[in-house]
């Protein structure tokens, strides 16, 4: 069963997520990370920066990438992870690596693949969830035995994506993102979930059958599992006394 902390607020949430990190760095100064993008994981990126660290040996594999927006864009996680990972934790850009979405992209695809394989494999991976229950660009449907390959983005996804965009139409159709498979490889897996709007998917990543209708169930595979979330988006978990009191080590 997965670990399941409910934090005061997503800043407390960041610090504990940071805490795991800089642990492991401490151990493995070259340690691989797996990066999520969005908004869920700038709390730790925050509190991993203010550890002050020396980091300049770890590097990390990016979940996912847009296919068809330039390079460049603001929105392209390539450009994403420069602004909120590499300049936060003052890494070298190469250190991060991120899907090519701008050549024959199955290939890119595949050589990605490899890449994180060759690298001796992610150590740990922080993931966010989507409100359709995706991890990475996996969305309802996907293998969960699936490869970094070419996805399409469910509507839901792309309006709550849409924020960072002047519309919907702008968000892209299409990414590259690491396989359901891919990410259940790691050695470790943090996944971090906060506001109402993630309840439901919590709920069903945590404690829903094992589904590809919901992809972030797959972590009931993983033997090495901490899910992270604030209040709201623990607010439909049916077993959240019994995770309260697991953590804070008392009877349930
Ligand atoms: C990001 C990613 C996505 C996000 C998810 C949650 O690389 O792969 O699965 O983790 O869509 O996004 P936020 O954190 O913006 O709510």
């Amino acid at each position: 069963m997965a670990e399941v902390i409910i934090a005061s607020d997503a800043d407390a949430a960041g610090e504990r997520a940071a805490d795991e990190i800089a642990q492991l760095l401490r151990t493995k100064p070259d340690a691989v990370l797996g990066v999520a993008t969005g908004s869920t994981p700038l709390t730790t990126w925050r509190a991993l920066a203010a550890r002050g660290l020396d980091l300049s040996r770890m590097q990390g594999f990016a979940l996912d990438e847009y296919v068809g927006i330039e390079p460049g864009h603001p929105q392209s996680y390539r450009t994403v992870i420069d602004r909120e990972v590499v300049a936060t934790l003052g890494l070298e850009r190469g250190q991060i690596h991120v899907p090519d979405p701008h050549g024959p992209l199955q290939s890119a695809a595949d050589d990605y693949e490899r890449a994180i394989v060759e690298s001796g494999g992610v150590d740990l991976q922080i993931l966010g969830i989507g409100s359709t229950g995706h991890l990475a660009f996996n969305e309802p449907g996907s293998s969960l035995a699936s490869l970094t390959r070419v996805t399409m983005l469910a509507e839901r996804t792309r309006r709550d994506n849409a924020r960072f965009f002047d519309s919907i139409d702008d968000v892209p159709a299409h990414a590259i993102t690491q396989g359901i498979g891919t990410i259940l490889r790691a050695r470790r897996l943090i996944l971090l979930a906060f506001g109402e709007g993630k309840a439901d998917a919590v709920a069903g990543a945590v404690e829903g059958p094992l589904t590809s209708s919901l992809p972030g169930s797959a972590i009931q595979l993983h033997p090495r599992v901490t899910v992270i979330v604030d209040e709201a988006a623990a607010s439909r978990l049916a077993r959240a006394d019994y995770y309260r009191a697991a953590h804070e080590n008392r009877p349930y």
